[in-house]
């Protein structure tokens, strides 16, 4: 039977919360990325790092969320609560693009997705330096403020926009970096912008062709998935199957020549 969550008006509603969330979160990144030099703490490893600002972010999505919606649970990326997924539940990185932010780079976002068993229903990526606001609902579309999104129409390798997602984790990126001379003389551009969900939204919004990453959280993804599927696009691992909840490699693309670049990210030769 169908969740009473998954009735239309429940999600525009919750939509409307993430919004709210985000905003707040972004209002929160703003104040920060202004302020004098950005002090960090690193979590796994040195390349990994956490500001007072991702945690101030995350505290007033949750607390915007939970003022709504007190029985939902509410999986964050700095909250250290409970991270079991529920059959409902919310997805969010307060701050993605840490990195960028400790430098002052103005490339960062808010990501906040609603999930019905590990499937994202409403999406919210909120760029707050630059005014964008992505979101959808699942079945309703995806936009950039107020206007419809669509994937870009690119069909082929030559002439492309790629986005070359990294990791934090030096051991990946060796792998990551050898997987890249197949596109370097196909592609028109191979950018590496440091934020993963920034990334999907702009696939999503036409201005990259596909993106991919060796590693990456259900946080870093959710929204911009769902985003993206509704903007024409799809997504898989590094295997072709769908990103479902874990970490996991991702490619996201326009769909147009998915299948081309999974191969070559597994080994085969330039056509
Ligand atoms: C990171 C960014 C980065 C990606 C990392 C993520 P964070 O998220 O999305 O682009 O390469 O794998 O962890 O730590 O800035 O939220
Ligand atoms: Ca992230
Ligand atoms: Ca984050």
């Amino acid at each position: 039977m169908d969740s009473q969550a998954r009735a239309p008006g429940n999600l525009a509603q919750r939509l409307q919360v993430a919004i709210q969330a985000a905003r707040s979160a972004g209002d929160i990144l703003v104040e920060g990325f202004h302020s004098g030099e950005i002090a960090y703490d690193t979590k796994s490893n040195r390349n990994d790092p956490v500001t007072e600002f991702d945690l101030r972010s995350d505290r007033a999505i949750v607390n915007v969320i939970q003022q709504s919606f007190p029985h939902d649970t509410v999986i964050s990326e700095e909250s250290t609560g409970d991270r079991t997924s529920e059959i409902e539940h919310w997805i969010v990185d307060p701050l993605d693009g840490t990195n960028n932010f400790t430098r002052k780079i103005p490339h960062v976002c808010v990501s906040i997705a609603y999930c019905e068993h590990n499937a994202p229903y409403v999406a919210c990526i909120h760029d707050p330096l630059r005014g964008e606001l992505y979101t959808a609902i699942r079945g309703a579309g995806a936009y950039l403020n107020k206007t419809r999104l669509h994937v870009s129409d690119q069909a082929t390798l030559e002439g492309s926009f790629l986005g070359v997602g990294t990791s934090v984790h030096p051991c990946l990126r060796q792998a990551t970096h050898a997987r890249v001379p197949p596109f370097l003389d196909a592609a028109q551009a191979l950018r590496s912008t440091g934020s993963a969900a920034l990334d999907l939204a702009y696939v999503a919004a036409g201005r990259f062709d596909a993106v991919w990453y060796p590693s990456l959280n259900w946080w870093d993804v959710a929204a911009g998935i769902l985003l993206i599927e509704e903007a024409g696009g799809c997504s898989s691992n590094y295997q072709g199957s769908p990103f479902v909840g874990s970490i996991s490699s991702l490619l996201a693309s326009n769909g147009r020549f998915h299948d081309t670049i999974l191969g070559l990210l597994n080994g085969d030769a330039v056509g």
